[in-house]
């Protein structure tokens, strides 16, 4: 990751404005010499929109052999915030920033480069310190009391710890301070800070991802239900998400504090990893402090999902939970064994193997609790329902909870995979299927485990119960007199 490094002159009463009205006098060669050893790790610079036209008018028309610095301003990548200037902007190398800026600076700072400085423009210094994108501030304190002035630092923003990283005096008196975001200071601050953080992210909206999809939807709703903020992700939300276009991660990340991460279809579809990854970075980069991902049990790639998730995370300091689960009860009502079922047969590859089915919402309260309470972070939650059952034992279940006869039917996977081709499944999706009755459903995942007592601490739901309440809403047509 790029460093964004801000460096200000500032006078002793704080003022940083018009630095040519009281700075020379304490210019010399050691001064220079730290200006210049800066210079030489930056490659980009960051300014607001009175900085650059200040500059602009003034570095192109400088003599390099008088002001050495020229050829560094003006040959230097440039990034300008400014809601008011239009591109192209007139200074050679300079690109606007106009919306998004965290999520655009965030961005820049995740590209392979030297450091991004800044200097002047107090307002984006401001803004940068509290969204967390500034990795060092530099000051230099002239001994001289300026009077008026705009101040570094007005009245009116949020208190912002930072540690002393060094600190140098020039002959001349100025004191040349580094001050770091709070990293290395004592446990007990560190927790303070870190439980002010995830209490400003608990005040700022939830994104769930798969917002419209079985478990996301749950979560969402659940969220809705405690009055916090929720934002959907679809496609078709406001704004949209899609994990094909990577171009729509960072509006949907606009004012998140936490993430419900669900990938679709599956993570074991090959990109999925890097897709998670890449998903990652921005949103802690974007100022999100909790992951909640949706992971599947026995999935290879799945597992290294989680790895990439959890990496990100403890990098940046931010809380995951990851929920790893069985396959889900809603398959069966809400997915892709619907149809067999209305149609009176479901024929599979699954032998005589057996599964612990695990429900939806069972699955969205551990996501929600994860969410929502402290003491979930770091915890790899393995959800499975409270038996195991062959998929013809579930057929049987909901045989048994309609009323109706539903016919199990055990087939080769080559016959499962002839007559998904022949019904026009498309490809992804049946390869994905042969990968889950072929290799996933192999006696891997055919144990219980406690990870619905543990994070909720309550047994999970049991597959008659799940089957009795999705026969009764009639979604697999008619119940039987008596069975409700
Ligand atoms: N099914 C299981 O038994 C099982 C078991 C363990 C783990 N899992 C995991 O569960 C996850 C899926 O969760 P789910 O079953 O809750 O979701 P889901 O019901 O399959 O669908 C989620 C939503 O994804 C959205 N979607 C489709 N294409 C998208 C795209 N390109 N970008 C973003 N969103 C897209 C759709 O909503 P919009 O149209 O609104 O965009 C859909 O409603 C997978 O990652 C899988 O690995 C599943």
């Amino acid at each position: 990751m790029r460093k964004i490094i801000a460096s200000e002159f500032v006078s002793l009463d704080g003022v940083f404005e018009a630095p040519d009205q009281w700075h020379f006098p304490y210019f010399d060669e050691e001064m220079g010499q730290e200006i210049m050893a800066a210079m030489g790790q930056t490659d980009a610079m960051l300014m607001g929109r009175v900085n650059y036209e200040e500059w602009a008018e003034f570095w192109p028309n400088q003599d390099p052999e008088e002001n050495p610095a020229s050829g560094f301003m003006n040959g230097v990548r440039k990034f300008v915030v400014s809601t008011t200037l239009e591109e192209p902007l007139g200074w050679d190398n300079s690109t606007l920033i106009k919306e998004n800026v965290a999520e655009e600076i965030a961005g820049l700072k995740r590209q392979t480069g030297g450091d991004i400085a800044i200097s002047g423009s107090a307002s984006l210094v401001r803004s940068l310190l509290k969204d967390g994108l500034i990795d060092e501030l530099r000051l230099m304190v002239h001994p001289v009391v300026v009077g008026s002035g705009k101040r570094l630092f007005e009245g009116g923003g949020d208190q912002i710890a930072l540690e002393l990283a060094d600190s140098r005096t020039f002959s001349t008196g100025v004191v040349y301070l580094t001050y770091r975001p709070v990293s290395g200071r004592d446990n007990d601050d560190q927790k303070e800070v870190q439980e002010m953080e995830a209490g400003n992210a608990r005040e700022r909206m939830t994104l769930v991802l798969g917002g419209r999809g079985k478990i996301g939807r749950r979560v969402s709703e659940r969220l809705e239900e405690r009055g916090l903020p929720v934002r959907v992700g679809s496609r078709s939300g406001e704004p949209p998400f899609d994990w094909e276009n990577p171009d729509t991660w960072a509006p949907a990340l606009h004012g998140v504090g936490s993430v419900y991460v669900s990938y679709f279809p599956d993570l074991a579809i090959p990109g999925a990893v890097e897709a998670v990854r890449s998903f990652a970075e921005l949103a802690v980069g974007t100022g999100v402090r909790r992951l909640v991902l949706l992971s599947g049990r026995g999935e290879e790639e799945a597992q290294r999902a989680e790895q990439a998730l959890r990496e990100v995370g403890d990098e940046a300091g931010v809380e995951w939970t990851i929920v790893r689960c069985a396959w889900f009860n809603q398959n069966f009502d809400e997915n892709y064994l619907l149809e067999p079922i209305l149609g009176g047969e479901v024929a599979l590859p699954s032998g005589d193997v057996p599964e612990p089915f695990v429900d939806a919402d069972d699955i969205a309260d551990v996501a929600v609790a994860a969410l929502t309470e402290d003491g979930h972070a770091g915890e790899l939650y393995e959800l499975t329902g409270p038996r195991l059952l062959t998929m013809e034992e579930a057929v049987g279940e909901i045989s048994k909870a309609t009323g109706r006869k539903i016919r199990f039917v055990p087939v080769s996977l080559e016959e499962y995979e002839s007559v998904l081709a022949e019904a026009d499944v498309p490809p992804e999706f049946l390869s994905f299927l042969t990968y889950l009755f072929g290799t996933v459903l192999d006696g891997r995942n055919a144990s219980l485990t406690d990870g619905v007592r543990r994070a909720l601490g309550r047994e999970p739901r049991d597959f008659a119960d799940y089957a009795r309440d999705a026969a009764a809403t009639g979604v697999w047509g008619s119940v039987r007199e008596g069975k409700r």
